[in-house]
């Protein structure tokens, strides 16, 4: 098997405190990886040690074959990465962004024409090359980012939340980029608090507190990690009454979802017992991917707790 990236225990520490804390991943080459987790859990952090451009405390990784640390010059010409507070030129145009990147990167100046073409014909910015980015709307500019990231034509991509404050249009339209360069061979390490974008990738890490929690494909995630009988009920003031359910002895958890609140029972016996105590008949479903992520966070709090 071909993995363009391999951490063994990967750690970093700020001071006394523990960001990354042992994480060991695997990567395939041409597979989208979403690296998921709660605000604070590492995921920026590791995606940094990734490009070479943090050094880890402790562990070790290597991407596309050269060692983390040893490696870190050699991983940071190869790859690309778009990070959470990405780097336009306001003052530029789309085009001279690209320009720019093209000259970071040392693109043959009798290349440079042809593979700004082609960066802005991947990222559907087509008729915008002359815009200010100042002038471009959020969508437009991430996808700019990435063209800007993908510029050196990097055989792995690491994006760190590209989609954070732009529509489901434009959120679409970038993944179905990202699907695009999967298809090509371009490994992508993406992370995001999107379910449908972690529906969307072929294998999702979940961290909590720096720890790796769960990695599987999306469908194994929803089949597997929640132990229970799942149940959607349709509750007037469900909010107020997540306490009182959760009280229960066969309710395991309760989250809100939307109007609707999903209660995790030990087993579909208790459903009768549920049914009496709320007045309202729940229905079995098939656990999402937001379920296994909630249940996955709580149970990660539970252990610290
Ligand atoms: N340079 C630093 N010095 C001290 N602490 C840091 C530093 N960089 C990150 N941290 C801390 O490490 C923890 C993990 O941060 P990180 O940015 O990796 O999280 P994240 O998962 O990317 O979060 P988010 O979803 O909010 O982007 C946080 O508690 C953060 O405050
Ligand atoms: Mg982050």
């Amino acid at each position: 098997m071909e993995y363009v990236v391999t951490t063994r225990d990967l750690t970093r520490t700020f001071g006394s405190f523990t960001a990354v804390n042992k994480l060991s991943i695997k990567i395939k080459r041409g597979e989208i990886y979403g690296f998921l987790g709660p605000n604070g859990s590492g995921k920026t952090t590791t995606i940094r040690m990734l490009c070479g451009i943090l050094a880890p405390t402790s562990g070790s990784g290597t991407v596309l074959g050269h060692d983390l640390v040893r490696g870190a010059e050699k991983i940071k010409q190869k790859i690309g990465y778009m990070s959470q507070k990405f780097s336009l030129y306001d003052d530029l145009t789309a085009f001279e962004n690209l320009e720019f990147y093209a000259g970071m990167y040392s693109i043959p100046y009798r290349e440079r024409k042809n593979r700004i073409a082609e960066m802005l014909e991947l990222s559907l910015l087509e008729g915008k090359e002359r815009e200010l980015v100042a002038n471009l709307s959020g969508g437009f500019k991430q996808r700019l980012a990435m063209a800007c990231a993908l510029i050196s034509r990097p055989a792995i991509l690491f994006l760190d939340e590209p989609t954070s404050g732009t529509s489901p249009v434009s959120r679409r339209m970038f993944f179905q980029i990202i699907q695009r360069l999967a298809n090509e061979g371009v490994t992508v390490m993406v992370t995001t608090h999107f379910m449908d974008e972690a529906e969307r990738c072929y294998n999702i890490a979940f961290i909590s507190e720096g720890m790796l929690i769960a990695n599987d494909t999306p469908d194994n995630l929803k089949n597997n990690v929640i132990e229970g009988c799942l149940v959607e009920v349709d509750l007037p003031g469900a909010l107020q009454r997540t306490g009182d359910l959760e009280k229960l002895p066969y309710v395991k958890e309760c989250s809100i979802h939307g109007p609707l609140l999903h209660v995790l029972l030990e087993s579909e016996r208790d459903l009768d017992a549920l049914n009496r105590f709320t007045g309202v008949a729940a229905t079995i479903i098939r656990p999402s991917l937001e379920d296994v992520f909630i249940s996955l966070a709580k149970k990660a709090k539970r252990r610290v707790t």
